[in-house]
């Protein structure tokens, strides 16, 4: 291990959009950088798939080699930064630096939130460390917050808009009228979106960032595969404008709250009042509202994507890693051992927006609300929109347990007088 003062080393696994961030921030600002670590560090070695490709910053071609293991095996290098993203080989990579005793700063969600247990295990027994503030919310400042600054509460709820691409697309779609392939073609274009977007559509990107927040907010283990999800591509256009009508917006919003009988964690498109400061979080975006016991409310807000902010937070956990590298470790995370007790989604307690596409006759209504009724779900606001063929009526329930509004939509659609039920999106009361 190196003594104080001297030169840290470090290999740069991945050298795409954030890793060439990471390599120029850390050129750019050695100076204030070296004064928060209390000393130097510099990237020595960088691992590529292709020495010759586009970057969006340049990077000295002399550390790039596409051979892993002469930058794994590297007997200078303390700290290492994993880039590479997806489960393998990332996982293989970090398990055999923290077994041999060197430190591990990552942005994978993925890897954190399916192998975190292995990687804190890995780091305890070998008295490394693993930093991740990037994998959630690129620049926000969030994992070391839960983690340290709110270490002395109990936090109560997370509420999170964690993916850009979906918040684009759903603002284009309120704002512009843009259909949804055009928002994603915008979205994909501006280079927002994951290299197959359809993790960022249907929910599995949220998730995963979902379940680290849970993990460190909650002190237990919980995995991208415990977090219900939903993705965006059932939201119509005029959901968007029902919803401004009925005083709401649309967000992907990541929920997690820690209650009695375990944790409810879920990812689906939101309606929030309008009024809610996560409703005005537009465009790429991410913003993260939590509520400790003591603290209240609070809210963090930021780029969540984009080479330097996430660089950003890359860079304050080499700091962070390079502070603390003669100390043993102040959290190893043993609770990520404990696996979480999340709860199944059918007894997440909410409120829902429903259309219903119905025969427009007398009588009609009185059936709809006999079905909910009999299912004990209790109706907030009901309006009819159209007439004759196209008669839809939009409701708003009051709060009702998932199984009970689910049993009452599949007796609705069996219902003759009910043609179609175009539209469900779960309502969140702020
Ligand atoms: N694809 C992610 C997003 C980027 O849209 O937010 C970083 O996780």
């Amino acid at each position: 291990m190196a003594d104080i003062g001297e030169l840290v080393n470090i290999g740069l696994l991945g050298c795409g959009t954030i890793g060439s961030g990471v390599y120029h921030l850390a050129d750019k600002n050695a100076r204030e950088l070296t004064m928060a670590a209390g000393r130097p560090f510099r990237i020595s070695r960088i691992l590529v798939k292709q020495i010759d490709e586009p970057r969006t910053f340049p990077a000295d071609r002399s550390l790039m080699t596409t051979d892993a293991a002469a930058v794994l095996q590297d007997p200078e290098i303390n700290v290492f930064i994993e880039l590479i993203g997806g489960i393998e080989p990332a996982r293989t990579f970090a398990l055999d630096v923290l077994g041999r005793g060197k430190h591990l700063v990552t942005a994978n969600k993925e890897l954190v939130a399916r192998h975190g247990r292995e990687l804190m295990e890995a780091a305890a027994r070998s008295g490394s460390q693993v930093r991740f503030e990037a994998s959630v919310g690129g620049g926000i400042p969030l994992i070391r917050p839960l983690e340290e600054s709110l270490g002395g509460d109990r936090v109560e709820k997370i509420m999170g808009i964690v993916n850009g691409t979906t918040n684009y697309i759903l603002t284009r779609m309120s704002d512009e009228g843009s259909t949804y392939a055009e928002a994603l073609a915008e979205a994909q274009g501006l280079g927002y979106a994951e290299a197959d977007p359809v993790a960022d559509v249907e929910g599995a990107d949220a998730a995963s960032k979902l379940a680290i927040l849970c993990s460190i907010a909650f002190n237990v283990g919980v995995t991208d595969a415990q977090v219900y999800r939903e993705g965006i591509n059932g939201v119509r256009p005029e959901d968007l404008e029902n919803a401004r009508e009925l005083g709401y917006a649309v967000k992907l919003l990541a929920v997690a709250i820690s209650e009695d009988d375990g944790i409810s964690a879920r990812v689906h498109p939101t309606m929030i009042p309008l009024e809610h400061p996560l409703a005005s979080v537009s465009g790429n975006f991410n913003a993260i509202f939590i509520t400790g016991e003591s603290v209240g409310d609070l809210m963090f807000y930021g780029q969540g994507a984009g080479s330097l902010p996430t660089a950003t937070a890359i860079l304050g956990d080499v700091v962070n890693v390079v502070r603390n590298m003669d100390r043993p470790p102040a959290s190893r995370r043993s609770y990520w051992s404990r696996p979480g007790n999340v709860k199944p989604i059918d007894e997440a307690l909410t409120r829902f927006y429903v259309v219903l596409r119905v025969e427009d006759r007398p009588g009609v209504l009185a059936w709809i609300a006999g079905v909910f009724g009999e299912n004990q779900v209790s109706l907030e606001s009901v309006v009819q929109k159209g007439f004759g063929d196209s008669a839809q009526i939009v409701m708003i329930t009051h709060q009702v347990m998932e199984r009970n509004f689910q049993a009452a939509r599949e007796r609705l659609a069996d219902l003759d007088v009910v043609l179609e039920i175009p539209s469900v999106i779960r309502v969140e009361s702020g």
